[in-house]
């Protein structure tokens, strides 16, 4: 993909390709590696704001890069298989570019559909067939992916899929009267009872998300949603999140992964973006690239300050409930929360561990790592036979 300085002014947009890129890696070389085919569906791919003649700056080709160099990389190490992609995109003008844009690509199977996305979940779910899918839903707003409307994909069991839940956009309008609005967002969340989310006050931006991803569980009937956060490039306010449904913990823990990268791209590519602003507001050039400069300014970090907290009483909760909880459960549970990674998953077992407050049951004195396998067993003062 094009290096950030390529979209100065849209850096949510980087950011989002980053995550994406990055993502898609991971999946389709694990799936290619296990799996006969990968599947990957853009349900709103554009081309869509493109500043690049090729479209290097879109979602549909840095899929098709990236994907092109994972199915290389299998076929280092002997494995060949099919990787497949499905195209849609509503406006005619913008179609016609993206066929034009795909005609030379001969290496991965393609194919294009002019339409809108939920009109045409037969002809996904077809594509699909019983191959593992990952499906990007990338709107301009948000309407056109209803959750009921898009049910029969989400529940594909051999899938996964990746939104982007343009928040700010939908904050502005959600206390919009009017009742044809309204009926839009009951379509987003697959029925009524958002309006109990958007009343929360300072917890407003919390519930709401929240509650799209409680929602996308339901309906997709996914093991596992999260989200992360894309901030505005100069404004400590969220633009989007990136909401994830998977039923696999190995996607979860990817997913982390992906996002701890992007996490020190943001700040990175915030403080490039702040300082390029402030210069412009001033007209005076700064000594040095503040990017290189240490900064307290640093808004994620503050945040998994809080979210370590929340994650400790949440493993406390889990134990206060259950005396003895798999360490699988443990992971897949705390890796929901938005900014904790597995090393911090295993500090706070160990923190627990030596301030007393659990046993983990099940792990050799060799062993350094706690597994998915081991347990964690609350009191351990107490009846040692339950170990
Ligand atoms: C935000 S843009 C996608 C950008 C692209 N994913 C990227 O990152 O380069 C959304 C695209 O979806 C198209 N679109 C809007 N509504 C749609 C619908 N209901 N079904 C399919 N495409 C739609 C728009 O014309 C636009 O090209």
């Amino acid at each position: 993909m094009k290096p950030p300085q390529y979209y100065e002014g849209r850096e949510q947009t980087y950011l989002k390709h980053f995550f994406l890129e990055n993502y898609l890696e991971r999946v389709a070389y694990i799936i290619g590696y296990s799996h006969p085919q990968f599947v990957y569906v853009d349900g709103f791919s554009g081309p869509w704001k493109s500043a690049d003649e090729a479209f290097e700056d879109t979602s549909f080709i840095i899929a098709i890069q990236k994907l092109r160099q994972v199915k290389e990389g299998l076929r280092r190490v002997g494995k060949e298989p099919r990787v497949r992609c499905l195209f849609i995109e509503k406006d005619r003008r913008a179609f016609e570019d993206l066929q034009r844009a795909i005609k030379e690509v001969t290496d991965l199977e393609i194919q294009v559909l002019n339409g809108e996305f939920e009109a045409l979940i037969p002809d996904v779910l077809r594509f699909c067939g019983s191959s593992f899918s990952l499906i990007f839903i990338d709107p301009t707003g948000w309407t056109g992916f209803g959750l009921r409307k898009i049910q029969a994909i989400l529940q594909r069991r051999r899938g996964e899929v990746l939104v982007n839940f343009m928040f700010d956009h939908i904050n502005r309008f959600l206390d919009d009267p009017r009742p044809e609005i309204a009926r839009t967002f009951d379509e987003l969340f697959g029925g009524p009872g958002w309006e109990d989310a958007v009343r929360q006050g300072e917890g407003r931006e919390k519930a709401i998300i929240q509650l799209y991803c409680d929602r996308l569980r339901v309906v997709g009937g996914f093991q596992h949603v999260t989200s992360t956060r894309i901030l505005k490039p100069t404004a400590d306010r969220s633009y989007f999140y990136l909401v994830y449904g998977t039923r696999h913990i190995k996607g979860l823990r990817e997913f982390r992964g992906i996002e701890r990268k992007t996490v020190a791209e943001q700040e990175r590519i915030r403080l490039a973006a702040k300082q390029q602003a402030r210069v412009r507001r001033t007209g005076q050039a700064e000594l040095f690239d503040a990017r290189e400069i240490p900064s307290l300014d640093r808004i994620f970090q503050k945040n998994r300050v809080v979210q370590h907290t929340r994650a400790t009483e949440r493993l406390r909760t889990l134990l206060r409930n259950k005396r003895r909880v798999r360490f699988e459960v443990v992971l897949g549970t705390l890796l929901e929360m938005p900014l904790i990674w597995e090393d911090d998953i295993q500090g706070i077992v160990r923190d627990l561990r030596d301030a007393g407050e659990l046993c983990i049951a099940g792990m050799n004195p060799r062993e350094r790592k706690i597994k998915e396998h081991h347990f964690l067993v609350r009191d351990p003062s107490g009846n040692q036979n339950d170990f």
